[in-house]
């Protein structure tokens, strides 16, 4: 049986890894900063950032997953200083292999965000550790996020030229088990969904299962972040993952 620690394991795609392993009957373990609200999972409190709880948390641990996120500019350094922490703590454990989850195109945008998750898969690439990037494409979650915040204030945003490919985070979970667990190590794994779909058809889909009366608009997106949708750099279309598209994954959730 193989030890796996998810940092960030109470995330969106985090929580789908532990999910994953733990249905393969693995030893799974979480850790993040706040304990999770569902009992019944080895959950380990610490914090990237300040390295407290890291050598505790990764005893006796095979394989490292990690899915932390930074959304803001005081948390975006767990993608760097915390990174650099968590590999130095796992080395010093004897962890085997560490698994990364980026994201598909983060090279291309010239974003901090982008440039911090960059960076992060550079500290990645150079740990002495056996290393699996896994890079996914934007998860549903995230395009209904962004449809429910603007259609309180009427509108749905259907960036002019812009694509996606969505995926499932149970499918995103899947994927970084596999890779936690695979018998054959690969330094990178790209995986999307299951279709690519417009920005517009999406926010017609989203319209149609919720019911929403908010109107599609087209929105021009100049420069840098514009060309990059357009360019369909955040697509990755020959390595498409699983099977649940948007429209069946907003009905099923
Ligand atoms: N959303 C998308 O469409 C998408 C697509 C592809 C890739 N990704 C990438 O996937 C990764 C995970 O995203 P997500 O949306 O699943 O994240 P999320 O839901 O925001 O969860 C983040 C996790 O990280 C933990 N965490 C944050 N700061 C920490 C710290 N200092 N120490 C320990 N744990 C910490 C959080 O728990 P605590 O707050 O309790 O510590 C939580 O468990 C990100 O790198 C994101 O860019 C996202």
């Amino acid at each position: 049986m193989t030890t796996v620690l998810v940092a960030g394991g109470t995330g969106t795609a985090g929580s789908a890894a532990v999910a994953a392993l733990a249905a393969g009957g693995h030893d799974v373990r979480i850790l993040s900063r706040h304990a999770p609200a569902a009992g019944g999972v080895d959950h380990r409190s610490g914090d990237l950032l300040s390295g407290a709880g890291l050598a505790d948390a990764l005893g006796g641990v095979d394989v490292l997953v990690s899915a932390v996120n930074g959304q803001t500019k005081a948390t975006r350094p767990v993608f760097t200083d915390g990174a650099r922490n968590l590999l130095a703590a796992a080395e010093s454990a004897g962890v085997r292999r560490a698994v990364l989850l980026s994201i598909v195109g983060v090279d291309g945008l010239d974003f901090s965000y982008y440039a911090a998750l960059t960076e992060q898969e550079r500290i990645y690439a150079a740990s002495p550790l056996e290393t699996t990037i896994v890079r996914a494409t934007q998860f549903h979650t995230l395009l209904r996020s962004v449809f429910a915040a603007t259609a309180r204030v009427g509108v749905l945003p259907a960036v002019r030229g812009a694509r996606f490919q969505p995926i499932d985070p149970a499918e995103v979970g899947r994927a970084l088990a596999d890779a936690a667990l695979a018998e054959v190590h690969r330094d990178r794994v790209e995986i999307g969904g299951p279709v690519v779909t417009s920005m517009r058809e999406l926010a017609q889909t989203w319209k149609r299962v919720t019911g929403s009366r908010a109107l599609v608009v087209g929105l021009p997106v100049p420069g840098g972040a514009g060309r990059f949708l357009r360019e369909g750099r955040n697509l990755t279309p020959e390595n498409t993952y699983g099977t649940v598209t948007f429209d069946r994954w907003l009905a099923e959730n």
